[in-house]
């Protein structure tokens, strides 16, 4: 194991600029490298102690109410905390109106969203709203920094389904340090459709949102910000909304479980660990047209998954994050933990439980886009953190869409490391992996998608009318290290007619799809 790993580090070090990187590895962590032991497991070993952190409902301010939708204004605080996580001690941690993590934002479609995002941390940093549709400077991208002591008060009209959508810093460079810290909350969004469903949907009690981190702490319980492999940091301990080792009370037959994988680098295979079926009902940008019954559901970081679980009176159930099937090699599956079983959650039912309504055969129709639609078709490879063989550069533009068009975006992993694709405004369907009709669960809307090496995905998408010549949109690979390494890309959407006005850069070259194509098989 140890052969493999050299091998792929060597591997790795020579692709991204010679054996610079080995030493740079060697150098940094040389001592006081925490190292996490992979494959590891705690099947069965987790006490379960501490109740369930629910993040708060942040209660906005309502104004102007009206047929369309209401006002929203949420004031925000990102400040420094303290919090007691494990027993070593007090961890300090930063958070939004509290010590770690940040409330639950909650808003419908049509409404209009107003924020007052203030900044009380030591450090400049941002807020993005991943998966929002929303005009760029409202973004909450590296280009709408908040320096210190500063606020920002962007706003927008929820245009989109309903769906459970996130937030977190995305200052460049520093963005996996600062969700590390405990910048990151969840935003749920609702709609007309999802409420005719008979759906649980009492918030933190059958409705409950399950932000997953993983993070290791010192002997004095301080988070540990260092041994960043290729992959970035891994932790050894597995948070849920901030609490480890945590239990949940069931008072439900059936409970709707809202999961986010909140981390940087670690992928989860979600499922339980008495094999009981779960179903999922919807991914990244809202419902499926059906609920999907899975024994598990892998999400890479920053993907979503709404899973209803169904418990008899006064039984337990543990979730649990199964070894998932990467595509990678397994010296490269240990540096991402891919092949951990780690035990998330305990789920404790009731004597008596709130019974269930029977499962709603449909949720929402898609409305499938359509390859003829699409005007234009791009190719984004994904290579030693560059994409299409560059890092990302703020002052660059790489591609100019217009307003309203359809695109495909052919992209493609071409070499052995685990990436993700996420694209900011807008909401994608997954056409094709490696050539293959996707999986149930990558058959929704998404913003998030795992790229297996040598598998080309092609992503349809339609852009929407808040147009920009100047204020651009990222796409980045969502393992955070590898976005702040450079992993992204900039784009702008502008009104027809006004795409000659932006300097765009030239393509350095095409990835060859055709032999991606070859590669899939
Ligand atoms: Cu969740 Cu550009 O990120
Ligand atoms: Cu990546």
């Amino acid at each position: 194991m140890v052969e493999m790993d050299r091998r792929h580090l060597l591997r790795w070090g020579a692709a991204g600029g010679g054996t610079v990187a080995l030493a740079v590895v060697a150098s940094l962590f040389g001592c006081g490298f925490a190292e996490i032991r992979t494959p590891r497991s705690t099947a069965g070993q987790v006490d379960f102690r501490n109740p369930l952190h629910i993040p708060p409902l942040a209660e906005p301010v309502i104004d102007e109410q009206s047929d369309d939708g209401a006002h929203r204004i949420f004031e925000l605080t990102a400040q420094t905390g303290s919090s007691q996580i494990v027993d070593a001690g007090p961890t300090e941690t930063w958070g939004i109106d509290g010590d770690h993590l940040g409330p639950t934002l909650r808003a419908s479609r049509g409404d209009t969203v107003e924020i007052r995002f203030a900044n009380a941390l030591p450090e400049a940093t941002s807020l993005h709203w991943h998966g929002m549709r929303l005009p760029a400077e409202a973004d909450g991208g590296p280009h709408q920094m908040v320096e210190p002591g500063q606020t920002w008060e962007p706003s927008w009209r929820i245009d989109q389904p309903a769906a459970t959508l996130w937030y977190h810093p995305h200052p460049h460079g520093q963005t996996e340090a600062h969700v590390h810290r405990g910048i990151a909350g969840m935003f749920i969004l609702d709609d007309d459709e999802e409420q005719a469903l008979d759906l649980p949907r009492e918030y933190g009690v059958d409705d409950v949102p399950l932000i997953l981190q993983d993070r290791s702490f010192d002997s004095r319980g301080r988070l540990v910000e260092s041994g960043r492999r290729n992959n970035g940091m891994l932790g050894d301990t597995v948070l849920v909304n901030g609490t480890a080792e945590p239990v949940l009370d069931v008072t439900a037959a059936r409970t709707r479980l809202r999961v986010l994988n909140g981390s940087g680098a670690r992928s989860y295979a979600v499922g339980f660990a008495d094999g009981r079926p779960m179903t999922m009902i919807a991914s990244d940008g809202g419902l499926l047209p059906a609920p999907v019954e899975l024994d598990r559901v892998t999400l890479t970081p920053g993907e979503r998954a709404e899973i209803l679980v169904d418990m008899e009176p006064g039984e337990e159930a543990v979730l649990r994050s199964f070894p998932q099937e990467l595509g990678i090699t397994r010296g490269m599956a240990d540096t991402t933990g891919s092949r951990d079983e780690l035990d998330l959650l305990l789920l404790r039912a009731a004597a008596t439980l709130r019974p269930a309504p029977p499962m709603p055969e449909r949720l929402v129709p898609l409305e499938s886009l359509e390859e003829r639609e699409a005007g234009t078709v791009r190719g984004f490879e994904l290579r030693t953190n560059r994409i299409n063989g560059r890092l990302m550069d703020m002052d660059r533009i790489d591609e100019v869409v217009t307003a309203g068009s359809t695109e495909i975006w052919e992209v493609w992993n071409s070499h052995g490391q685990p990436h993700n694709f996420h694209v900011h405004d807008v909401q994608f369907q997954v056409l094709t992996v490696g050539g293959q009709a996707p999986p149930p669960e990558l058959a929704g809307w998404k913003d998030t998608v795992y790229l297996p090496p040598h598998e080309p995905l092609r992503l349809i998408m339609r852009f929407g009318e808040h147009t920009s010549t100047e204020v651009p949109y990222m796409y980045h690979c969502h393992l955070l290290w590898h976005e702040d390494q450079g992993m992204m890309g900039q784009f702008v959407v502008v009104d027809p007619g006004d795409e000659d006005d932006v300097d765009v850069a030239p393509r350095l070259d095409q990835p060859d799809l055709g032999s991606a194509e070859e590669h899939g098989h």
